[in-house]
């Protein structure tokens, strides 16, 4: 079976992307599958070759791209979708290889949004994890609050609007905050990795704060924050016929939000291979375990509203009052949380082997 495996991409989490992507290459069964890793520069280019493989090699990146080739995937004559190196010219010969199956791996805008997806749709590919909608629905803080709201699943208060609205009305916009109650978070609504997401504790914060929003996406949504929270989080993986959750952690943090900076950069610098265990975790969490049989029914729940597959990672938030929230989903989880599945004997081989299958049915 010829796996792509396409990673990196044009979002704010591309170096994690590559470091998702190269974990799972290196677990994946040689003996089973040919690896083609393909590689989406940040200006949107595709590359393929042997040297994406080696994590090392990404500290020299312009030497790297110069060594790999530029390719395109795709449909040939035969209803085959083949990876091509990209040449001037009307006909390229340079068919590098057939695709069977594509493996995104691809954190956030473009790749875990449903693009990425609706291409592969359109090239007739089959591949792993979420399909368009539910990849954009998972994306999108605010239409998955919505699909979970509308099935009585308990989340966060919020409220949502666009960019133009602030600029239109910011005093409107400042009363959502006295509706919810300071302290609140403001969010992107569809970014990962804690991007452009700030606290705010009154309403001169609250304006800093959503400015900041605003230049990153269109579409802001503010949470009322909870205090003395637990974070606990929980992958689900399946798809439609049969899901199982694994073992929960609880993710420790340096401040109330656990930022970017505190996911990826304190200790795993770009590079580290060890990106997404830079950040400290109990697993499994040290809650009771009434709540952890919640946060598995509630992770199992989220997944199948949003007709999930694959492996997604559920995050949760906890209050002192024991109150449990689902907070987001992520449908191409860092690491695809290959660790939550270790403790129940499935390694990161066998996790990727059962997405590569459910992909293949
Ligand atoms: N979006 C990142 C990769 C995560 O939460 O796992
Ligand atoms: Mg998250």
């Amino acid at each position: 079976t010829r796996v792509a495996v396409i990673f990196g991409g044009v979002s704010v989490e591309h170096e994690v992307s590559v470091i998702s992507a190269l974990q799972a290459i290196h677990a994946m069964d040689t003996m089973k599958y040919e690896i083609i890793p393909i590689y989406i520069s940040k200006n949107r280019e595709w590359y393929s070759g042997e040297k994406l493989l080696e994590i090392e090699n990404y500290k020299q990146l312009d030497q790297l791209l110069k060594e790999v080739d530029t390719v395109v995937l795709e449909q040939a004559a035969d209803n085959q979708v083949v990876l091509k190196k990209k040449e001037r010219g009307l006909f390229s010969k340079g068919i590098i290889s057939t695709i069977d199956v594509v493996f995104p791996v691809v954190h956030g805008t473009n790749g875990e949004d449903g693009s990425l997806q609706g291409y592969l749709e359109l090239l007739g590919l089959p591949y792993v994890g979420c399909d368009v909608a539910s990849s954009a629905a998972g994306m999108d803080k605010v239409i998955m609050k919505q699909i979970l709201r509308d099935s009585g699943v308990p989340i966060v208060d919020y409220r949502w609007f666009y960019a133009s609205a602030w600029q239109e009305n910011k005093e409107h916009i400042i009363q959502y905050a006295d509706e919810l109650a300071y302290p609140v978070i403001v969010k992107p609504a569809n970014l990962g990795s804690s991007v452009g997401i700030s606290k705010a504790t009154n309403p001169e914060e609250l304006e800093e704060a959503i400015d900041l929003a605003v230049s990153y996406s269109n579409k802001i949504i503010i949470e009322k924050m909870i205090t003395n929270l637990t974070e606990v989080n929980c992958s689900v993986l399946g798809d439609y016929e049969n899901v199982e959750s694994s073992v929960c952690e609880r993710v420790l943090m340096t401040d109330e939000i656990l930022s970017y900076k505190d996911k990826y950069q304190s200790g795993g610098k770009t590079g580290d291979t060890k990106g997404m265990e830079s950040v400290n975790r109990i697993i499994p969490a040290d809650i009771s375990e009434e709540a952890t049989l919640k946060v598995k029914e509630l992770a199992e729940k989220t997944f199948q509203l949003l007709n999930a597959s694959g492996v997604s990672r559920i995050d949760f938030l906890l209050n002192d009052e024991g109150e449990i929230f689902v907070n987001e989903i992520n449908t191409i989880p860092g690491s695809l949380s290959f660790y939550l599945w270790e403790p129940s004997g499935k390694n990161f081989q066998q996790l990727t082997d059962e997405l590569i299958r459910l992909a293949l049915k």
